[in-house]
Parts: C-alpha cells; sequence; structure tokens
C-alpha cells in the first residue's frame, strides 16, 4: 500500500494515441547519428521505446522502468532490451556515466524530485556530443489536478494518507533552459505547449488521471479508501468542470532538448 505507484497498462492505456502525441513533438528534436546508444528512462509498456530505437535506427536501446506490471509488457528484440530499475539508481550506476547517445525520457521525470540537480545527473550519463530530451506534464494548475490535490487533503484522505501530500518537482519552462545552458547543451530548447484532447465527457478526465496521477494516491490507501477517494474526486470534478461535450481537456506539457556541445562526438 505504500511505496511506488502501481501502474494499469490498461488504465494508462485508455488514451494511447492522445499520450503519444508529445512523445513524438520530443522525437522529432532529436538528431539520428549512425550506431546510436539509448536509453528510455520511465518506459513504461516499451511500445514508444521500439518506436524511438527504429526512428533513430540506433544501435542499442535500453528501456528502463521500475513497474513490473508495465514492463511485463515490454517486448525486447535485437538492439531493444528492458531492465526493472528506478530511474535514480539506474542513472548513478557506474557504466551508466558517460555511456549514452541521447538520454530520453517521456513523462516519467515528474516522479523524481529536485529537478536541477537530476537534470546534472542526466548530462552525466551523456557520451561526448551526445543529446537529451525529456518531456514532463506541467497541468498542476489545470482545475482537475488541482481538485485532485484538495481531495487528498480533506480530513477522510488526509488520515488514510498519512500526511503523504503530492509534490510538484516541475521546474518553470524557463529555469530548464537555464539549467540546460549550464551545463553545456545547445541549444537549450525548453517549450512549454498546450495538448488539446478532446474527451466524450468530463468524467473521462477521471480515468485519464486513475491512470496517471491518481497513483500516486492509490499507492498509499487501502483499495476501499482508494475507491472512496475517486468517488469523492469524480463528484468534485462535476463541480469545477464544464459539462459541455465533448469535453475538452487543456494539457499543458514542457518538453525539453539539448546537445552536449561542450564535448562534440569525436
Ligand atoms: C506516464 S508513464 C510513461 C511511460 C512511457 N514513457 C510512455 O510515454 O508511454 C510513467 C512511467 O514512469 C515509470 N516511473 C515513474 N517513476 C519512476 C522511477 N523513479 N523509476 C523508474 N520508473 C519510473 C512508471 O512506472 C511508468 O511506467
Amino acid at each position: 500500500m505504500t511505496g511506488a505507484p502501481r501502474w494499469d497498462p490498461g488504465c494508462y492505456g485508455a488514451f494511447a494515441r492522445e499520450r503519444a502525441q508529445p512523445f513524438f513533438d520530443l522525437l522529432a528534436f532529436v538528431h539520428a547519428r549512425p550506431g546510436m546508444r539509448a536509453c528510455d528512462l520511465g518506459c513504461g509498456s516499451g511500445a514508444l521505446t521500439g518506436a524511438l530505437h527504429d526512428a533513430l535506427s540506433a544501435e542499442e536501446t535500453v528501456g528502463v522502468d521500475r513497474d513490473e506490471a508495465m514492463l511485463a509488457r515490454a517486448e525486447p528484440r535485437g538492439g531493444v532490451r528492458f531492465e526493472r530499475e528506478d530511474i535514480a539508481s539506474f542513472i548513478a550506476r557506474p557504466d551508466a556515466q558517460g555511456a549514452f547517445d541521447l538520454v530520453f525520457s517521456n513523462a516519467a521525470l515528474h516522479w523524481l524530485s529536485d529537478h536541477e540537480d537530476l537534470m546534472k545527473r542526466l548530462v552525466g550519463c551523456l557520451a561526448p556530443g551526445g543529446q537529451l530530451a525529456f518531456q514532463v506534464p506541467a497541468n498542476h494548475d489545470h482545475p482537475a489536478h488541482v481538485a485532485a490535490d484538495e481531495v487528498a487533503r480533506e480530513d477522510r484522505f488526509r488520515g488514510a494518507l498519512s500526511g503523504y501530500e503530492r509534490g510538484v518537482p516541475v521546474l518553470d519552462v524557463g529555469r530548464y533552459a537555464e539549467v540546460l545552458y549550464r551545463a553545456g547543451l545547445r541549444p537549450p530548447v525548453a517549450q512549454a505547449r498546450v495538448y488539446l484532447h478532446e474527451l466524450e465527457s468530463r468524467d473521462d478526465v477521471v480515468t485519464w488521471l486513475r491512470g496517471s496521477l491518481l497513483t500516486a494516491y492509490e499507492a498509499r490507501m487501502s483499495t476501499a479508501d482508494f475507491e472512496a477517494y475517486v468517488s469523492r474526486f469524480s463528484a468534485r470534478l462535476r463541480e469545477v468542470l464544464s459539462d459541455d461535450a465533448p469535453f475538452l481537456y487543456t494539457y499543458k506539457r514542457i518538453l525539453v532538448y539539448g546537445r552536449d556541445v561542450l564535448a562534440p562526438p569525436a
């Protein structure tokens, strides 16, 4: 009940097409070079890891994730393999230092804290001339996300969560550009983009968030408490979201990209 969130590949995959869109926008920044060695941090079920590998004609791509259920869906093949490990420990491994031509991550790094330091550690995994590309959600001020945290702070759920509060480690978009620049990466791309998802109704936002944000609460509550939380959250959403059909779910994301120019490729 406590510890890392459990991911439900079925629930997460309910909006696979919508969730994949920023992945392809991020991938568009990356320059393919011959014989690339890439890592995909927080690779989930690995479908996009394979797409990344193929798009770059990479030599070797490793997908890293700590969630057993997500990785159970991953399909290793020639040049693509998967490792079950926490991102923080993977990027601290001696064999990860200076090892990758591309450090990539789509919609995962917001589960790790202290992004300023995290970025330095990610840059440390780049081979000379390597590229860093990641995308993180930045939707913490959306009414649905605000409501999720407000409901969690209500007495009944605060107790069930033993005081846990979900933090938001995502930096201001401009700060990502500064940190990249100081780390020697050029151009320091840091772009905020709004993705507009057309959902049948506002109730679909619950399904969407059950597959992502709410896993942080699910991991810390009993099943009964979590179902009560979801029911209360659903009711709250009907108060704060419009009932237009389709419901337009605006989703802000930050895309970050840079290439190590202080040490160009040999
Ligand atoms: C929103 S999913 C994204 C999956 C995939 N990158 C995609 O775009 O479809 C986030 C994934 O990050 C993984 N994750 C979150 N924090 C992690 C950590 N500290 N170490 C390893 N994996 C982590 C989760 O298990 C989950 O599979």
